[in-house]
This record gives C-alpha cells, sequence and structure tokens, in this order.
C-alpha cells in the first residue's frame, strides 16, 4: 500500500488475492494487479520501488501476472510513452471506442488527473 500511494498508482478496491508482488528478501520491492471492473479486467498499480527500477522486474510482473490469471482480454491505460513497454508483455493499442464503458469511465477519469497522452491497450 506504501508503494502504491508513493507513485499515486491505484488503490482503490483493493483485495490481496488481486495483486502479484516481487520481493527482496522480506521487503515488497514491487507488485502489479488485475481489477475487475463491472464487465471487464484491468491491469494496474504497477509499481516497483525506485531503486530497483530498469532490472527487467516490472516487465516480470506484467508477464507473471498474466500467466497466474488466464482470464482475457485484459485492459489497460498508460501513458503513450508506456506502449512499447507494454508490448513486450502482449499488448496492443486499441481506440478508446473499442473500449468497455467501464474503462471509457476510467479513461476521463485519469485524462482529468494526469496530463499527456493517455492510450488503452489489451491483451487479447
Ligand atoms: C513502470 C515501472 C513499473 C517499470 O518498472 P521496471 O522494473 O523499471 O521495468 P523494467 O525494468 O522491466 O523495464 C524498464 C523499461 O520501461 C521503461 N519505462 C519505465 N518507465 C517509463 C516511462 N514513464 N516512460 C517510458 N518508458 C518507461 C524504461 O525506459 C525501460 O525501457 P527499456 O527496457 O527499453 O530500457 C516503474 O518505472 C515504476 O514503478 N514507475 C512508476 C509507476 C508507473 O509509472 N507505473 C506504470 C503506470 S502505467
Amino acid at each position: 500500500m506504501v508503494l502504491i500511494r508513493s507513485e499515486r498508482a491505484d488503490g482503490r478496491e483493493i483485495s490481496c488475492n488481486q495483486f502479484l508482488i516481487a520481493k527482496d528478501k522480506d521487503e515488497i520491492i514491487g507488485c502489479a494487479r488485475i481489477k475487475e471492473l463491472d464487465n471487464c479486467l484491468e491491469l494496474g498499480s504497477l509499481v516497483v520501488r525506485p531503486q530497483y527500477r530498469n532490472m527487467g522486474i516490472g516487465g516480470k510482473l506484467v508477464r507473471e501476472i498474466l500467466i497466474k490469471d488466464k482470464r482475457r482480454p485484459v485492459y489497460l491505460l498508460c501513458l503513450a510513452q508506456m506502449a512499447s513497454f507494454y508490448s513486450r508483455a502482449g499488448f496492443n493499442e486499441i481506440d478508446i471506442g473499442l473500449a468497455p464503458d467501464t474503462l471509457k469511465k476510467e479513461y476521463s477519469l485519469v485524462g482529468s488527473k494526469i496530463s499527456g497522452k493517455i492510450i488503452v491497450m489489451i491483451n487479447p
């Protein structure tokens, strides 16, 4: 939770079984989750502690949570500059018009809080 707050990641409706965490000894150094919205799945809350970044941990968390949770499709919202990071885990960008309604609402919410181009991606 501290990790999520530190990066202002999505900490709403937390339930432990949605998460995959990465640990170094007893310390949690990264997390990701797949959250169930009304009628779709969203990958989010992806955070790696700053001193552990660029070591492949974030990419591994994304790939592993998709192995653990086989339900599809999984959507995500991210900054456009993150597209290549997520495409390595099998996500493709889609037009917001093709996203489920609940995700469209998220998109408006996130877009109003964050500066920068937000895109929607899907792992089909
Ligand atoms: C995004 C994040 C989880 C990546 O974790 P990580 O352990 O560093 O990931 P990896 O080592 O597997 O991959 C690093 C790659 O992601 C890229 N990346 C990370 N943050 C980026 C950003 N904001 N914009 C563009 N690329 C970014 C790095 O440039 C690097 O690319 P490269 O492999 O081509 O050199 C981590 O930077 C983080 O916690 N950021 C803050 C929270 C956040 O932005 N979460 C994602 C919300 S969509």
